[in-house]
């Protein structure tokens, strides 16, 4: 599968997807955002990939919406467009194998909302992250009006969307809308020692963790205890469950089949 705003490496069952249009600050334009669509689906059918870094080339990870595309659109478009960059960064959120936002530089606009769409963000010392979109005379389209305030609270939220000023990194860190800060040069391999710390863990366990985690904060309390409960009893038939458990027992590591 190739790609021309994106590149693609996979090491060790961990896929690396650096967005690469550096001259542009990565800015998601149409193509990058359905070339995203398109990996996310080669990379969810991939049994070589168990799970998912996402970075940017050069001094950004991504700093928005491509802003002349944006110029351009009529409402109805727009629209559309917000629709449609909302559907892929989805997939990254409700992906079966663990997405892990790198964000290795500006995370403005879209480029905040895809970080915030993974389900960890690892980020540079030197990364900035906000909801610039007022300062164009819009709103965020990607989601960004909800993910926010699910992540750091609405005050905060409602502050960066209003203010539309950017955070520093140990500000994100603060306010929970990143998960670490590690020096730039360590962002990447910081993002991939978490994921083959994720990967060390049975995959159908993983997958039950994170859609438990996406139902609960979807449909309430009761739903996401019910999708755990349900969860919980599918994995307790698996091959992984008896190899966890009797590993425990042996004092031994488990070695998990994703059975
Ligand atoms: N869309 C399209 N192009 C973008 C872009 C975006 N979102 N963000 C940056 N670029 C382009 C710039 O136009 C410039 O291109 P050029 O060299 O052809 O003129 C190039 O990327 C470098 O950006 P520049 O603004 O010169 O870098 P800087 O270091 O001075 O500023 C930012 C960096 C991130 C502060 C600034 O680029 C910026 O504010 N970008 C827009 C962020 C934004 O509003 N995003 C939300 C969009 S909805």
């Amino acid at each position: 599968m190739s790609y021309e705003f994106l590149q693609l490496a996979v090491d060790e069952r961990i896929a690396t997807i650096t967005i690469n249009r550096p001259d542009k600050l990565n800015a998601l334009n149409v193509d990058t955002v359905g070339e995203l669509d398109r990996c996310m689906t080669d990379l969810a059918d991939r049994a070589d990939v168990g799970a998912i870094v996402i970075t940017g080339a050069g001094r950004a990870f991504a700093a928005g919406a491509d802003i002349g595309e944006l110029a351009a659109l009529t409402p109805a478009g727009a629209q559309a467009f917000a629709e449609r960059g909302q559907r892929v960064l989805r997939r990254f959120e409700t992906s079966r194998k663990p997405t892990i936002a790198a964000v290795n530089g500006f995370a403005l606009g879209g480029g905040c909302e895809l970080a915030m769409s993974c389900h960890v963000r690892v980020a540079a010392e030197s990364a900035k992250l906000g909801q610039p979109e007022v300062k164009l005379g819009l709103s965020p389209g990607y989601g960004g009006t909800q993910r926010l305030p699910r992540l750091v609270g609405r005050g905060r939220a409602l502050e960066l969307l209003l203010t539309g000023d950017a955070v520093s990194a140990a500000e994100a860190l603060r306010i929970g809308l990143v998960n670490v800060v590690v020096p730039a040069a360590d962002v990447l391999s910081r993002s991939r020692a978490m994921a083959a710390a994720m990967l060390q863990q049975a995959p159908l366990a993983l997958a039950a963790c994170i859609a438990a985690v996406d139902v609960g904060l979807e449909y309430g309390l009761e739903a996401g205890l019910a999708v755990e409960a349900t969860g919980f009893g599918v994995l307790a038939s698996t091959a992984d469950v008896k190899e966890g458990t009797s590993a425990f027992l042996a004092k031994r590591a488990p070695a998990f089949t994703g059975r």
